[in-house]
């Protein structure tokens, strides 16, 4: 569904993402993770569209999205992708609920009832009740990200971009988020690409993939089958993330 074929990218002529090919199924969680200053934001940024490719191609769903203009790619987006940025990227005059809802009072696809429906059982599941009519600018920072998680997920995005979304979130609310993720994944056929530091996060994707300097040098294909496994799989990713920074 996602095909990265060759991809390039220097920043102030420091190549930062170097000749990278990834292909990425349909329903498919996929995990990039790496050390600091790695290229794993940039690489986001790049199936995003917030940044432009020096060369090589990226498609999806058979389009050649790569070569869209900055105002077909903004419509691409809003319409099919859902991100989330390290850096939260929320905006500061409106309410937890304002912002939430946002992107869909945009999109136009659904109703308000469907919209205000849907916004508030996110609310719920992630929390933030109390915060829902607060100032962005009065939330704590693991709120706020959970703030920037939900709105990605409002209007049915078929792709999931997360950079880090539990990076600022207790055990108790990653593990709300993951079981969110999963369960959004299998009822919608959602493809997530994710980036995290977090092993036991990893521990629950698909496919783990390993960047250094710009190039993915490694992979694990997980086993999900059961609890057992999945305490398995921390160790494996754990073993590989020491393999790839030492
Ligand atoms: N706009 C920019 N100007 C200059 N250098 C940049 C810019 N964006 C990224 N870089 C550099 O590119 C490299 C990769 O950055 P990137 O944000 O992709 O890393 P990362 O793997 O996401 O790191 P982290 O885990 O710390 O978030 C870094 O060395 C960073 O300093
Ligand atoms: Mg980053």
């Amino acid at each position: 569904m996602i095909n990265l074929q060759n991809i390039n990218k220097k920043i102030e002529d420091r190549i930062i993402i170097d000749n990278l090919n990834l292909s990425v199924k349909k329903g498919e969680f996929v995990v990039i993770m790496g050390k600091s200053g790695s290229g794993k934001s940039t690489l986001l940024k790049l199936i995003g569209g917030l940044l432009k490719l020096d060369s090589g191609r990226i498609i999806i769903d058979k389009m050649e999205i790569s070569k869209f203009d900055t105002n077909r790619w903004a419509d691409y987006r809003l319409e099919n992708m859902g991100i989330v940025f390290q850096d939260f990227q929320l905006l500061d005059v409106f309410t937890t609920y304002e912002n939430i809802i946002f992107p869909s009072k945009i999109l136009k696809k659904e109703s308000n009832d469907i919209i205000k429906s849907k916004a508030n059982t996110y609310i719920k599941m992630a929390n933030l009740v109390r915060e829902k009519n607060k100032n962005i600018r009065e939330l704590s920072g693991g709120e706020k990200q959970r703030v920037a998680f939900i709105r990605a997920f409002m209007n049915n995005p078929k792709i999931i971009l997360a950079d880090e979304p539990t990076g600022s979130l207790d055990y108790k609310n990653s593990q709300i988020l993951i079981d969110f993720i999963s369960k959004s994944i299998k009822e919608l056929g959602q493809t997530m690409i994710m980036v995290t530091h977090d092993s036991y996060v990893a521990a629950n994707a698909d496919k783990v993939y390993f960047l250094k300097d710009g190039q993915i040098i490694s992979k694990l294909v997980l086993d999900k089958s059961s609890n057992e496994r999945l305490n398995e799989n921390i160790d494996l990713v754990q073993k590989e993330l020491l393999k790839i920074t030492t």
